[in-house]
């Protein structure tokens, strides 16, 4: 585990990503790659967003695996649990107490004009609770609880980082400088992968399986529907999103597995038709998966070693967010206990 002087030199970085089934290639290229980037350069924190999580039903013991698993895909990808803490959002109840306190700092006009709250109130029509309308402020509190000045997001969460800002700012023109007002860290490459089938759509664990490469896809899986990815009847391999949607998706997949510019692999890939292009797609995702999965099963295989991890790590996410939301407390007039 860090210790405290170095934790309070550098940066900090929060991301969270929610347990709420198996990762898909678009949240490995889209968010968690970049986790592992910034690992050495700044204080980072990881957080599995099981409270998120919980705006749609969820089963309760499916929920606590689909934790450790998510942790466990954490360390897989080469994040260390003795830089980085790692650990579950509901192990540290400062996370519900800032947002409350927060809600009470955010306006009902700028909530409902979330995209995701309308595309997810669309999609659970039969199940539009508070938590799904409220969920931004959840994620603010996430965020502002531990003087985050950077947060890896892939696109589709942009919005969101938007209104931490503004609710932090706003909390900070009331009371003083109490939190850091975060920025977005956003990949030039991949913040945005798209289905396979429908590939003017975001990649999403929610829609059906052919739709996404999951994180734990076998190879004949990868390939069976890389090869069935939907493109185009031109025959022409070029980046050009617009009237290229299927092409492009691929090409930027490559790209940000490879670190290779679209220019080069457009040439590379010169005369070779869309086989070759969904050839170079598909060794690109099984080179980079390979690995990463055979990690994930060992971390998996010491079930106890990695909930001890989080246990840990918990004590020690707890002890740094009490900083903020002790001060938080105090600035809104709710008295430590035995001090009021
Ligand atoms: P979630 O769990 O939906 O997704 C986790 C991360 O993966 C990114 N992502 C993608 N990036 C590129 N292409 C895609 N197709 C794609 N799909 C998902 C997401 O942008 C995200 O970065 N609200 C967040 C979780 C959260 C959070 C936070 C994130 C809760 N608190 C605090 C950052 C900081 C979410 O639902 O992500």
């Amino acid at each position: 585990m860090q210790n405290q002087s170095s934790e309070a030199r550098k940066p900090v970085i929060f991301s969270g990503i929610q347990p709420s089934g198996t990762l898909t290639l678009g949240n490995y290229i889209g968010a968690l790659r970049n986790f592992k980037l910034l690992e050495d350069d700044y204080s980072c924190v990881y957080c599995v967003v099981d409270l998120h999580a919980l705006t749609v039903r969820q089963d309760a013991a499916q929920l606590r695996a689909r934790c450790l698993s998510l942790a466990a895909t954490y360390m897989a990808v080469g994040l260390n649990p003795d830089k980085s803490l790692i650990y579950c959002q509901s192990h540290v109840s400062a996370h519900a107490e800032l947002a409350w306190i927060l809600n009470c700092y955010t306006y009902m006009g700028e909530l409902s004009r979330m995209t995701q709250f309308k595309d997810k109130s669309a999609k659970h029509a039969d199940n539009i609770n508070s938590g799904l309308f409220t969920y931004p402020v959840l994620m603010a509190a996430d965020i502002l609880l531990y003087q985050t000045n950077l947060v890896p997001i892939g696109a589709d969460q942009k919005q969101h980082l938007e209104i931490t800002r503004d609710i932090g700012q706003r909390f900070n023109s009331i009371y003083g400088d109490v939190f850091t007002i975060p920025e977005a860290y956003i990949g030039k490459v991949g913040s945005r992968v798209m289905s396979l089938q429908e590939p003017t759509r975001k990649m999403s664990k929610s829609d059906p399986e052919e739709t996404y490469i999951s994180l734990l896809d076998k190879p004949e899986d990868i390939r069976r529907k890389v090869r069935r990815a939907v493109t185009d009847s031109d025959g022409d391999i070029r980046f050009d999103f617009d009237n290229k949607p299927g092409v492009s998706n691929l090409l930027s997949i490559i790209a940000a597995l490879t670190g290779e510019p679209v220019e080069r692999i457009v040439n590379e890939l010169d005369g070779k038709g869309y086989g070759g292009l969904k050839a170079r797609a598909t060794d690109c995702v099984i080179a980079t998966l390979e690995p990463i999965q055979a990690e994930y099963n060992r971390i998996m295989a010491d079930k106890a070693a990695l909930q001890a991890i989080l246990d840990r790590n918990a004590l020690e996410a707890s002890r740094r967010a009490a900083r903020t939301l002790d001060k938080v407390k105090r600035k809104v007039g709710c008295a430590p206990h035995g001090k009021a």
